[in-house]
C-alpha cells in the first residue's frame, strides 16, 4: 500500500480529498502523517480528525531554511512514506532536501506549468487572458514550481470569470488530479528516471492529461 506523507500550510482540501478517497476505498494508501510550518493550519485540524498524526513546526525557531527542513524532514521520514505530497505547502524546500528526495517528492500546483509559476496564479491567468488554466501535479526539483510534470487537468476560462469563480473550477479539477496520480504511484506505474518521468516503462512525452471521467486516457 502506498504511503502517503502530507505537507500542508493552510486550508487543508486536497489533503480532505486525499483522506475521502482512503476512506472510499477509491485510492489504496495509507497517510503517514501531515505535517506544516503553521501551526494554525485548518489541514492540521482536518488530520487530527481523521485520526491521522499530525505535527508543525514553527520555522521561526530554527536559525535557517536547511535547519528547520532537516528537521521537518527527520519527522516525515520517521513516518516512513513512500511519497511526499506538498498540498498547499507554502514553503520553499531546501535544494539539498529535495536532492535528498528526488522522485520521491510531489506538488500540486494551480496553473498549467510551465506557465503562471509563484503566487496568485488564477489572477495571473486571468491578466494574461488565457483561455485554458488548470491545475499540474508535478515532481519537486530545486527549480521553482520547474520539475517534471507528470499530470494536469484543463479548466476552461469563462467569460466573467474572477479569480474566485476560476480558483474554485479548479480546484474541484485539482482534487479529482491528485488523486488519480497518486493512484498510478500507488498502482507502482510512474518513475522519475534521470530527467524523464516513466510511466509503465516507457518515458513520458508530455503530462498526462486528466480526462471527463476524471482519469487519464
Ligand atoms: C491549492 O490550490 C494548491 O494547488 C495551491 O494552494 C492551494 C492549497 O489548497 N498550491 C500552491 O499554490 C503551491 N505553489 P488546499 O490547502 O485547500 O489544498
Amino acid at each position: 500500500m502506498l504511503r502517503i506523507a502530507v505537507l500542508a500550510s493552510g486550508r487543508g482540501s486536497n489533503l480532505q480529498a486525499m483522506i475521502d478517497a482512503i476512506a472510499v476505498g477509491t485510492l489504496d494508501a495509507r497517510i503517514t502523517g501531515v505535517f506544516s510550518d503553521n501551526a494554525a493550519a485548518p489541514a492540521l485540524r482536518r488530520a487530527v480528525d481523521a485520526g491521522l498524526p499530525a505535527r508543525a513546526l514553527d520555522p521561526k525557531s530554527f536559525a535557517k531554511r536547511s535547519a528547520f527542513d532537516a528537521a521537518l524532514f527527520g519527522q516525515v521520514e520517521a513516518s516512513q512514506p513512500d511519497v511526499i505530497v506538498c498540498a498547499g505547502y507554502m514553503r520553499l524546500i531546501s535544494a539539498p532536501a529535495v536532492r535528498e528526495r528526488r522522485g520521491r517528492l510531489l506538488n500540486i500546483h494551480p496553473s498549467l506549468l510551465p506557465a503562471f509559476k509563484g503566487l496568485h496564479t488564477h489572477a495571473q491567468a486571468l491578466a494574461a487572458g488565457v483561455h485554458e488554466h488548470g491545475a499540474s501535479v508535478h515532481f519537486i526539483t530545486p527549480d521553482l514550481d520547474g520539475g517534471p510534470v507528470i499530470a494536469q487537468a484543463r479548466v476552461p476560462v469563462l467569460a466573467g470569470d474572477q479569480a474566485d469563480s476560476l480558483s474554485r473550477r479548479v480546484l474541484a479539477r485539482e482534487h479529482l488530479l491528485l488523486l488519480a496520480t497518486l493512484r498510478l504511484f500507488a498502482a507502482g506505474r510512474v518513475a522519475l528516471l534521470g530527467e524523464a518521468i516513466h510511466v509503465d516503462g516507457r518515458p513520458l512525452a508530455t503530462p498526462l492529461q486528466l480526462a471527463a471521467n476524471n482519469d487519464f486516457p
